[in-house]
């Protein structure tokens, strides 16, 4: 059984498992909780044999505006050290060996973009808006986006996205190489639920082997997290960091 709270909604629907963050009051911003349910989700579907995907999906109001702030803020009152479900997750990202599929309306910011750094296939409606503003934060690219963006994306473009914080369209993201397929919002699940049981249609071992082959160890990205989170570590308790996150938790006070 898939440990589940209400603000993650994970349903299997014969070979495609679905994670659904579900916090659309707080634009999907991730919770301890929340991490965990996901990690759980994730590194569980391998015991379920009929399972051969799984698809991350948001809600209309957006598909995730990344870590809560609020839990940044505690965390930087502490050792700062990102709360062990975080780093959960992203080693259950890491480390998946079913293929992921994205589903993403609205804003996807920190780690709401950077997971689809790791997902097979991305379908966007036209109004995603992906984006990274880690520095400007006081903070420094995490889930191995480090490593993985400049493969992906280019340098450039890398740079960009997670030093400079300009954010993604839909549009540039599909020309970045982050995004396949770009359709309207109303479709956008629809759209991702299809391309997940086209993956599912196709010889399994084939699959997975051709994944494993063309992503190779994931050693070397989960060494990228571990490496990232403890630099992130530094970063949180900075001044620069806890003034910008303050900032947004006060803005409407
Ligand atoms: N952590 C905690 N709360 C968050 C949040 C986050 N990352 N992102 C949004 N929220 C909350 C807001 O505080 C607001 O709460 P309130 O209704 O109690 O005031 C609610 O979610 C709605 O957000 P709002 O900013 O009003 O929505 P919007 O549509 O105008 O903007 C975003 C959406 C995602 C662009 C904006 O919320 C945002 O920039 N969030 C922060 C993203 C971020 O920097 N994440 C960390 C990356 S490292």
């Amino acid at each position: 059984m898939v440990a589940m709270t209400d603000l993650v909604i994970i349903s299997d629907d014969g070979p495609v498992r679905t994670v659904r963050m579900n916090r659309p009051d707080k634009k999907n911003a991730l919770t301890l909780d929340m991490y965990d349910a996901m990690a759980a989700a994730i590194e569980s579907a391998p015991q379920s044999p009929a399972l051969r995907c799984l698809l991350i999906a948001g809600t209309p109001t957006g598909f995730c505006a990344g870590n809560d702030i609020g839990d940044f803020l505690k965390m930087a009152a502490g050792e700062g050290a990102l709360g062990a479900p975080i780093i959960r997750f992203l080693h259950a990202l890491a480390r998946c060996e079913l293929p992921l599929i994205a589903a993403v309306q609205g804003n996807a910011v920190g780690v709401g973009t950077t997971m689809l750094m790791h997902c097979d296939h991305v379908v966007a409606a036209t109004d995603a808006r992906l984006s990274t503003p880690f520095v400007a934060l006081g903070l420094l690219p995490e889930a191995g986006s480090s490593l993985i963006a400049p493969r992906l994306m280019g340098h450039a473009r890398a740079f960009s996205l997670l030093v400079m914080g300009r954010p993604l369209s839909a549009g540039k993201a599909q020309a970045s190489g982050l995004v396949n397929t770009v359709v309207a919002a109303e479709v956008v699940e629809a759209e991702a639920m299809k391309a997940a049981h086209e993956i599912a249609a196709l010889p399994q071992h084939g699959v997975l082997a051709s994944r494993r082959l063309m992503r190779g160890s994931p050693n070397e990205i989960v060494a990228r997290i571990d490496e990232e989170a403890e630099l992130f570590k530094t970063r949180l308790k900075s001044a620069e960091a806890r003034a910008a996150l303050e900032a947004f938790m006060m803005r409407k006070r």
